[in-house]
């Protein structure tokens, strides 16, 4: 296990992910300046200590548009995580992105409404440089352990929990969209706000909107999909964290202060 000075770990668990360890873990509660608790557990993969954390709680009772990301990377940033690397279910718009591929964003587009994605909305006004959403640093070391990962993609984050139109998919194919998601934004954003690097590993669990004219994509295809790739996922996860070192340097603070205020709940 990790001492105490490393910088921590997390893992977000998307659909389908829902338990990390094998081993040994630990509950751990967080109260937020949000009015809720996040609950998390804690225990060892690839040799690190690693926070982990079914995004749609562990048995999918939350969905997409209702996710509480505010509290949940609060609550990652309060116990000190720099790093995180969050899985994902996706639909394919690229042909050279066939199911069960492991990609590995690194352009964002959000087409979400309604969700709380800022902890500046408050009387303390910043804004966040985002040019690349995803944590650079971590992402090449996620390349570099994991080599049949595929580097870059541009994912679209729509809102939900409907899947997409034909007439939408093939806008959004033709827009040069490559993969479709509901959930990274706006995790990605907040994330980055308070200064964690988050990778995204993102499973093509089917064709968006029908793998034929006929059939579309289910829930059901999703869900199977990923039962069959979690082994993979689960060994990718190991291996990046066991590479992200003890000195590990995370994204710039836009803003010291104010991050300290948000931290102190005194944004709101
Ligand atoms: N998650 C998995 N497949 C998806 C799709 N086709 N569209 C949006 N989110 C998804």
């Amino acid at each position: 296990m990790d001492n105490a000075s490393s910088p921590a770990v997390a893992v977000i668990g998307g659909s389908g992910l829902y338990e990390l360890f094998d081993g040994p873990s630990e509950r751990v509660e967080v109260a937020t300046p949000f009015g809720d608790t996040v609950v998390l557990t804690s225990g060892e993969l690839g040799g690190r200590e690693i926070l982990f954390l079914p995004r749609h709680g562990a048995d999918h009772s939350v969905p997409p548009h209702l996710i509480p990301a505010r509290s949940t990377i609060w609550a990652l940033a309060s116990l000190g995580v720099r790093a995180l690397i969050s899985t994902a279910a996706v639909g394919s718009l690229n042909p050279a992105l066939p199911v069960g591929t492991i990609a590995v964003p690194d352009q964002l587009v959000d087409r979400t409404w309604g969700r709380r994605d800022s902890y500046f909305d408050g009387s303390t006004v910043r804004h966040l440089p985002f040019s690349d959403p995803f944590g650079s640093r971590l992402r090449e070391l996620a390349l570099q352990s994991c080599p049949e990962l595929v580097d870059g993609a541009t994912v679209l984050v729509i809102q939900g929990p409907r899947f997409s139109t034909r007439a939408e998919s093939t806008i959004n194919r033709t827009a040069g969209i490559d993969l479709v998601n509901m959930t990274l934004y706006p995790e990605a954003a907040l994330a980055a706000e308070l200064g964690i690097d988050m990778v995204a590993l993102c499973l093509v669990t089917d064709v968006d909107s029908g793998e034929t004219a006929e059939e579309a994509v289910t829930a059901e295809t999703v869900f199977a999909r990923l039962a069959e790739a979690r082994p993979r996922l689960i060994s990718a996860i190991a291996r990046i964290a066991a590479s992200v070192p003890r000195d590990y340097v995370a994204r710039e603070l836009i803003d010291r202060d104010a991050v300290a205020g948000v931290m102190a709940g005194r944004s709101r």
